[in-house]
């Protein structure tokens, strides 16, 4: 995974005033001391989940495009499986609360399942606003033929690759498979190989559960492609001071880290858990296992209100944000590197 550095500008500037300095200095001047070496920050990424979404209809590639714009590194298709097998982006395992299916076609054993429904059929519906989304955002039109339609994962991939033509910067995905189905599986990883994603690419398979990720990991090996995976959890702190990571589907054991690491890259830790709090102490015990810590999900659209939380969780370490509004996360991770590069 490639690491993304921001040297900070002002840092930049002292080393090349310095390096100016040395050209007219004689070899009896002290050298410059080590405290002017430019500041070095990883920097933490924003992940726009399911796209936008707090303002456009999810999973849509409007809101991936709003997303981009906006700074996101990373945009966030959730996955599903139509009838014929197609992957599409899409949040819940039926398609009654996003679309308006219920206005054009009937029940199929008696619900919307994406998984009773054919692609083309899929395609017919529109995806409708929730939450604070609405159908548009000031000053923004998007540039795809059908914004606003379920988009396929090979859609989406398409229209990154055309949006990092268009923004000359390299945008992450961050699929989620969204249920534990060795089809599924395949589908993604035939999907991301397809299109020449790597262990090197800035892609991360995310999935709720263990079960996908040993099974996924163990077929990417086979291909000799091991593309980033993050498991999804809640952070559990032992009595014995030990981090784990509790899975949250199937109420499976808890998981000890380096075990983790048998499958996965990283963990994404639900925010905000009265029960299972965040803490500097848990994502220290992760980073020393060698796991990036990813939180979900932002939800804030207070600017100062959201401010305080992504500080909170920078200031803890989290090497990457889930947000629902990119643009207030891509500032407070710009405002938080730029303090760390002082
Ligand atoms: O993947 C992080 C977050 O998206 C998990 O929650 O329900 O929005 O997929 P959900
Ligand atoms: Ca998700």
């Amino acid at each position: 995974m490639k690491k993304y550095i921001m040297i900070a500008m002002l840092s930049t500037i002292s080393l090349l005033a310095a390096c100016d300095n040395n050209n007219t200095t004689t070899h009896n001047e002290t050298p410059a001391p080590e405290a002017e070496k430019p500041a070095v920050v990883e920097q933490p990424l924003v992940i726009a989940h399911r796209g936008a979404s707090g303002y456009l209809p999810e999973h849509t590639l409007a809101a991936y495009q709003l997303a981009i714009k906006m700074g996101a590194d990373y945009i966030e298709p959730d996955l599903q499986l139509t009838l014929d097998n197609e992957l599409v982006a899409m949040h819940d395992e039926t398609l009654e609360r996003t679309t308006n299916i219920a206005e054009l076609f009937d029940k199929r054993n008696d619900g919307y399942k994406v998984a009773d429904f054919t692609l083309s059929e899929i395609k017919t519906l529109t995806v409708l606003p929730k939450g604070t989304a609405k159908e548009s955002y000031p000053g923004f039109t998007p540039s795809a033929a059908n914004p606003f339609d379920v988009p396929t994962f090979q859609e989406v991939i398409d229209f990154v690759k055309q949006q990092e033509t268009v923004t000359k910067r390299e945008i992450g995905i961050y699929p989620e498979a969204k249920q534990a189905d060795p089809l599924m599986e395949d589908a993604i990883i035939e999907i991301l190989s397809r299109n020449n994603y790597t262990a090197d690419s800035k892609v991360f398979i995310q999935s709720f559960s263990d079960t996908t990720l040993r099974s996924t990991r163990g077929k990417e090996e086979a291909q000799n492609n091991k593309i980033p995976q993050i498991v999804l959890g809640v952070a559990v702190m032992g009595d014995d001071g030990i981090a784990r990571l509790q899975i949250v589907q199937d109420k499976k054991p808890l998981l000890a880290f380096n075990e983790v690491t048998s499958f996965a890259e990283g963990i994404s830790l639900l925010i905000n858990n009265k029960t299972y709090p965040i803490t500097k102490e848990y994502i220290a015990q992760a980073h020393a296992a060698g796991l990036k810590v990813h939180g979900w999900t932002f939800a804030k659209n207070d600017p100062v209100a959201s401010a305080a939380e992504y500080k909170n969780y920078l200031d803890m370490g989290m090497d990457a944000m889930f947000s629902n509004y990119p643009d207030l996360a891509v500032k407070a991770r710009d405002l938080f590197v730029q303090n760390k590069s002082k």
